[in-house]
């Protein structure tokens, strides 16, 4: 989420997909509508069932006692996900779930407004802080049926007052609460991500310095043809972490790419989805996966999301990690880079699946 310049990117008409069902609830305009392409192949029903319960879910109650049985087996389980999937669930984090849903309460009650409440904090063309739709670079490019707000937490310089809401009145309370928390979890799965690719517990957070944490609630309004749209376009996060929060009682709308197969991740009880970014792509050398992901929409509900990226401060240089390349056996992937030109590039480019990281890549 670095900062951008202020631009005149034409990006033409963009309408708040909340009041376009509210005036038309079944029509779908043009520039929702997705080539068949797009929308890619998504594993059957019955298949669906089976996959579920291939998506790794981590018990970080058992990470807390350090160098027993337990630990050393949920290690080895977080780096089959890293490797196999880049995404997991983490079930007893230890964020209360009061937190939890104090945030989802506020963000609903947000989203809820009238659109003249909510276009105080409008997110610019070009910028990606504030309510509305990010990633938009031309008139014909496609939209997501989506209402996006979006906001850097962390640190401070990162922030924009104006952009914080002064209503709901307790929304600023409530995230500031919540960021807290999802920052501790954030350091913890990175000393256990550490520990599962033998590197010492502390070397992400040595190295990350004063690291950079921002928000984006989703917001996916039901749609009367969900086949013909995306909620949100692939891609994946310039991030280190993600941290993604599926609001209660969600309907599965998360689909992460596995063998050119969309395969949906269905929310748990009390979990919270985590996936490996970019970043982390990264500084493993590749061995742990930042995967290609996209949220589809449902015809009757609503869905809720909010979504915490923690990343290194702008500063940091990255580059694979020396302790994990072998020039014999497993030669660098990456060049170095500095994170803050990364987050310029990712954030000024559409969503396109994986081609971020191309930033990144050496080829040969
Ligand atoms: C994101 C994201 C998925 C979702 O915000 O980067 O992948 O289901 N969101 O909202
Ligand atoms: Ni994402």
């Amino acid at each position: 989420m670095a900062p951008l310049p202020i631009s005149s990117i034409r990006v033409g008409q963009i309408d708040d997909v909340q009041e376009l069902i509210k005036s038309k609830p079944n029509k779908v305009p043009e520039r929702f509508i997705r080539e068949e392409y797009e929308r890619g192949v998504v594993v059957s029903s019955l298949k669906t069932q089976h996959l579920h319960h291939q998506i790794p879910v981590i018990d970080l109650s058992k990470l807390s006692k350090p160098h027993n049985d337990d630990f050393f087996f949920e290690i080895l389980k977080l780096s089959q996900a890293c490797e196999d999937w880049g995404f997991f669930q983490v079930i007893n984090h230890g964020i209360e779930v009061e937190v939890v849903e104090d945030v989802e309460k506020v963000a609903k009650e947000f989203f809820d407004m009238p659109l003249e409440e909510k276009k105080k904090y409008p997110m610019e063309p070009g910028t990606v802080q504030g309510y509305g739709q990010a990633f938009i670079f031309s008139e014909d490019q496609k939209l997501d049926w989506c209402n996006m707000f979006a906001l850097g937490v962390h640190p401070p310089q990162i922030r924009n007052p104006k952009l914080w809401p002064s209503k709901p009145a307790r929304f600023s309370e409530s995230l500031e609460g919540y960021s807290k928390e999802i920052r501790e979890l954030c350091k913890r799965l990175l000393k256990y991500i550490a520990i599962s690719l033998g590197l010492k517990e502390e070397r992400f957070e040595e190295m990350f310095g004063e690291a950079v944490q921002a928000v984006r609630m989703n917001y996916y309004p039901p749609c009367s043809s969900p086949d013909l749209v995306l909620g949100l376009s692939p891609h994946s996060d310039g991030s280190a972490l993600t941290i993604l929060q599926q609001s209660k009682n969600s309907c599965v709308g998360l689909q992460i790419l596995k063998d050119n197969t969309w395969v949906p991740v269905k929310p748990l009880p009390n979990a919270l989805v985590i996936n490996i970014g970019d970043t982390i792509e990264v500084l493993s050398n590749g061995k742990y996966k930042s995967v290609e992901h996209r949220a589809v929409t449902n015809r009757e509900k609503e869905r809720l999301t909010i979504v915490t990226f923690y990343a290194p401060n702008y500063e940091v240089k990255i580059e694979p990690m020396s302790e994990l390349v072998d020039d014999e056996t497993n030669p660098c992937k990456y060049r170095s880079y500095n994170h803050g030109d990364y987050s310029y590039h990712y954030v000024s480019n559409k969503l396109q699946g994986k081609k971020s990281l191309d930033f990144a890549k050496i080829l040969n």
